[in-house]
C-alpha cells in the first residue's frame, strides 16, 4: 500500500501500548529486509534515512525504493527523516512524500528548540505529516555522575510538557540513558524508566527511543569471530525494551543492530568463501541476517500482528 503517515500509525500504538520498529535504511537490502520482516510478521515498520543516509544514497533513489518497497506489501509503513538538523532539510522531506520528519534542535536552549519545531509543525500538519522532537542530551547514566549531572541532560519532565503544549509536536525523543553507536555503557544497562513514566504521564503523547540498539553478544561475537574489533561493545538488554514499551515508548529506533548484522554476515561471506566473486553471494545472506534482526525486533517490541 502506499506509505501511511506515522501520525496515523502512532494513535493505535499509543493506545495498546506497542512500539514501532525505526530502522535505518542506506540501500537497497536493508530496504527488502525491512519490508519483507513487516509483511512476514504483519508488523507496522518505520524505515528511517538521516540526511548522510539521503546523500550516500540518493535522496530520490532511497525515496523511490521505499516507496515501491512499501507498494508492494500490505502492512503500514511510514517513510521518516531521522535527525533533520535544519528545517529545510524537514521542508525538503516533506515536500518529498515522507510521512514523518524530526527536526533535532535538542542542541539548541528551550525557547529556540520550541520555535524551530513549532515551524516544522506549520509546514508538516497541513499535509497530515507526523513530527519528532527531541528534548535532552543522549548520553550514558554512569555510577560516578552525582544526582545534579544526570539531571543536567536526561529529559525534563514538567519542561516535556510545556514543550508539547507549545509545539504541537507528534512524538517526543527523550534523553534516558542510552546513547546512539555501539558503546553505550561502560558497565551495567541503565535505563532512566522513572523517567519515561513520568514524562508519559506528564504529556501522554507517542514517546521516542533513540539509541536502542541491543549490540547484543550473538551479534559481536560472529563480527569479531571473523576480524572485527569490537572491544567493550554494549547496548540495550530485550527486557529494557519490554520495560520501556509498557511505561508508554511508541517508537524504538535501531540502526547499529542492521550495522552490526550485515558486518559480521559480509566478513563471514568473504572469510568462507575466497574464491567468490558474486556480491548477491555476500550482500544476499547479509539482506537475510538484518531480516532476522528485525523480526526479532518487532516480537520484542509488541508491534508483530499489529499491521
Ligand atoms: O542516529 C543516527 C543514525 O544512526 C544515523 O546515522 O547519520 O550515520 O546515517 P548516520
Ligand atoms: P542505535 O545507534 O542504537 O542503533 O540508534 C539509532 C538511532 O537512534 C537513530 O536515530
Ligand atoms: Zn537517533
Amino acid at each position: 500500500m502506499p506509505l501511511v503517515s506515522l501520525i496515523d500509525m502512532y494513535k493505535p500504538a499509543n493506545e495498546q501500548y506497542y512500539a514501532i520498529g525505526q530502522f535505518n535504511v542506506n540501500n537497497m537490502e536493508f530496504v527488502q529486509a525491512v519490508m519483507e520482516a513487516a509483511e512476514e510478521l504483519k508488523s507496522p515498520a518505520i524505515l528511517a534515512a538521516s540526511t548522510s543516509a539521503l546523500k550516500y544514497g540518493g535522496f530520490d533513489y532511497l525515496i523511490d525504493l521505499v516507496k515501491t518497497g512499501a507498494r508492494m506489501v500490505s502492512v503500514p509503513i511510514a517513510l521518516h527523516l531521522d535527525h533533520g538538523v535544519k528545517i529545510e532539510d524537514a521542508e525538503k522531506c516533506i515536500n518529498a512524500g515522507f510521512t514523518s520528519v524530526m527536526i533535532d534542535a535538542s542542541h539548541e536552549d528551550f525557547e529556540e528548540n520550541i520555535r524551530i519545531t513549532k515551524e516544522v509543525v506549520k509546514m508538516a500538519h497541513p499535509k497530515n505529516i507526523a513530527v519528532e522532537a527531541e528534548l535532552g542530551r543522549l548520553g550514558g547514566i554512569e555510577d560516578d555522575v552525582n544526582v545534579d549531572e544526570r539531571d543536567a541532560f536526561l529529559t525534563d519532565p514538567a519542561q516535556a510538557k510545556e514543550f508539547v503544549e507549545k509545539t504541537g509536536c507528534d512524538a517526543l525523543a527523550v534523553a534516558v540513558g542510552t546513547s546512539h553507536g555501539a558503546y553505550k555503557f561502560k558497565a551495567e544497562a541503565k535505563l532512566a524508566f522513572d523517567r519515561i513514566d513520568e514524562i508519559k504521564k506528564k504529556t501522554g503523547i507517542p514517546l521516542v527511543l533513540h539509541g536502542a540498539s541491543g549490540v547484543g553478544p550473538k551479534l559481536i561475537e560472529k563480527a569479531q569471530k571473523y576480524g572485527a574489533e569490537l572491544p567493550g561493545a554494549k547496548g540495550v538488554p530485550d527486557e529494557a525494551y519490554v520495560k520501556a514499551v509498557k511505561l508508554g515508548i511508541n517508537k524504538i529506533n535501531i540502526d547499529t543492530d542492521l550495522r552490526l548484522g550485515w558486518l559480521g554476515t559480509v566478513r563471514e561471506m568473504l572469510a568462507e568463501n575466497p574464491k567468490n566473486i558474486d556480491p548477491r553471494k555476500i550482500l544476499g545472506p547479509a539482506r537475510e541476517t538484518i531480516k532476522e534482526i528485525i523480526k526479532e525486533k518487532m516480537k520484542i517490541f509488541n508491534s508483530a500482528g499489529k499491521g
